[in-house]
């Protein structure tokens, strides 16, 4: 049972005490997108009032509007442990920041050159990689094992050779759970010369994300889904960042990230980010006291962002493994990814299962109806369905925790359960 009770914190979150089907609704749609506390709301109408304008103008509103951008920047250089907030850029999601991405690296490569993709995945950070097939650069397609869903990194050593350019992995997989060893991953990449991409859109509401220790290259998420609005945020080392020719406008800055921030950015949505941020401050604060000593060399609100996540994984940690007891129990339910609870620190709280007598999309209305919010299909991880065998009946449905969901959702979601399997 969980030892942190996070429950007061529900209370910060409008859409939390929604009601459905008689009941306070179960948002165990997380891994599709957060709800967010009240703060990143306030914090966005307060833009929209207040400070609503475009940058570098001489007047009031652009310099307030200039100094909540900056503020953002630095926000998620905090949260990411990134060396400076120069090398963060914000755009509209993690799909077009990574094809933005994939075009100005692709720039570089030359016919022969070779690109590592894995079949874990999200298309998202897939098909930008895929598409530089089209100048003649060879992409390779990481399997993994479908007993556990762990990727299989003899597969990767076996294809990383001093052609490989780069290599695209997930910091965890959206549709299993499953979570990379990225700092073991950087290292077998960088060995062979080739840069690491990390897409952290999933693991990001579940742990600390620090990119000095991981040593990756670039990591990109999006704020949507750790309690902030729709945007998605890169980091990249700097170096990297300013050797890489953007596509943009002449008029536009030279150097990172202005040259990738192509346009007018969502103010407000950076406004809210840096709300989302100082939320999970708060909850360090009030929270987390007891993991400081894991950071040590960490201050303020590095410090308290770390605090925060390390809370959040303990006690996530704790309601799913209460919450995978539940579902191994049910007859005719068959789990995809990890299942052993002494390997969860491998995972994140996200569950992914189909029912033998109803397909995931049934099993997903039903629970709709019963006001449990899941998913059901692929969530856009196509090759994990494809590869799993199951993406011709449905993938399956996810149900994924996060920290402001309790051990009564878990039993009400695992009770509706056994009733469909019956
Ligand atoms: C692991 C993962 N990568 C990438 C994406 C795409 O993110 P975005 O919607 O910001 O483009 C998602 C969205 O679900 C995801 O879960």
């Amino acid at each position: 049972m969980p030892s942190i009770d996070f429950s007061p914190v529900r209370a910060q979150f409008p859409a939390l005490q929604m009601q459905d089907a008689g009941r306070q609704a179960v948002f165990f749609d997380g891994p599709g997108g957060t709800q967010v506390p009240q703060r990143v709301i306030d914090a966005m109408t307060h833009y929209l009032i207040e400070t609503n304008a475009n940058h570098g103008g001489a007047f009031r509103t652009s310099r307030q509007s200039d100094a909540i951008l900056a503020a953002a920047h630095e926000a998620m250089a905090d949260l990411l442990n990134a060396p400076s907030a120069r090398e963060i850029a914000f755009g509209p999601n993690m799909t077009s920041l990574t094809f933005q991405f994939s075009r100005a690296i692709g720039r570089l490569l030359e016919p022969g050159d070779e690109i590592i993709v894995t079949r874990l995945d999200h298309d998202a950070n897939r098909a930008p990689w895929l598409a530089l097939a089209e100048r003649a650069v060879t992409v390779h397609e990481i399997d993994f094992n479908a007993a556990d869903c762990t990727l299989d990194l003899q597969d990767l050593s076996a294809h990383l050779n001093s052609h490989t350019r780069l290599v695209a992995v997930g910091y965890a997989s959206n549709a299993v759970g499953t979570i990379n060893p990225i700092a073991q991953i950087a290292q077998m990449a960088h060995a062979a010369g080739a840069w690491l991409w990390v897409d952290a859109v999933h693991y990001a509401p579940h742990g600390p994300i620090d990119v000095q220790a991981l040593d990756c290259d670039f990591l990109v998420c999006s704020p949507y889904k750790f309690f902030g609005p729709h945007s998605g945020v890169v980091w990249g080392r700097y170096d990297l960042l300013e050797a890489l020719r953007a596509y943009k406008v002449r008029p536009a800055g030279d150097l990172p990230p202005d040259k990738f921030e192509t346009g007018t950015q969502s103010h407000e949505a950076q406004a809210g980010v840096l709300a989302a941020v100082d939320y999970l401050a708060d909850l360090g604060r009030t929270y987390g006291g007891a993991y400081a000593a894991n950071f040590p060399g960490f201050s303020g609100r590095r410090l308290q962002l770390k605090q925060a996540m390390a809370a959040v994984r303990t006690y996530e940690r704790a309601l799913f493994e209460h919450f995978v007891d539940g579902l191994l129990a049910i007859p005719g339910l068959s789990f995809y990814g990890i299942c052993d609870k002494a390997r969860f620190g491998e995972r994140t709280p996200t569950a992914a299962f189909r029912l033998s007598n109803r397909s995931p999309e049934q099993v997903a209305q039903a629970l709709a109806d019963r006001g449990v919010y899941v998913w059901s299909g692929n969530f856009y991880a196509l090759a994990v369905t494809e590869r799993l065998g199951i993406e011709e009946t449905g993938g399956v449905v996810r149900a994924g925790l996060a920290h402001y969901n309790t051990l009564e959702e878990v039993d009400y979601c695992l009770g509706c359960l056994r009733e469909l399997a019956e």
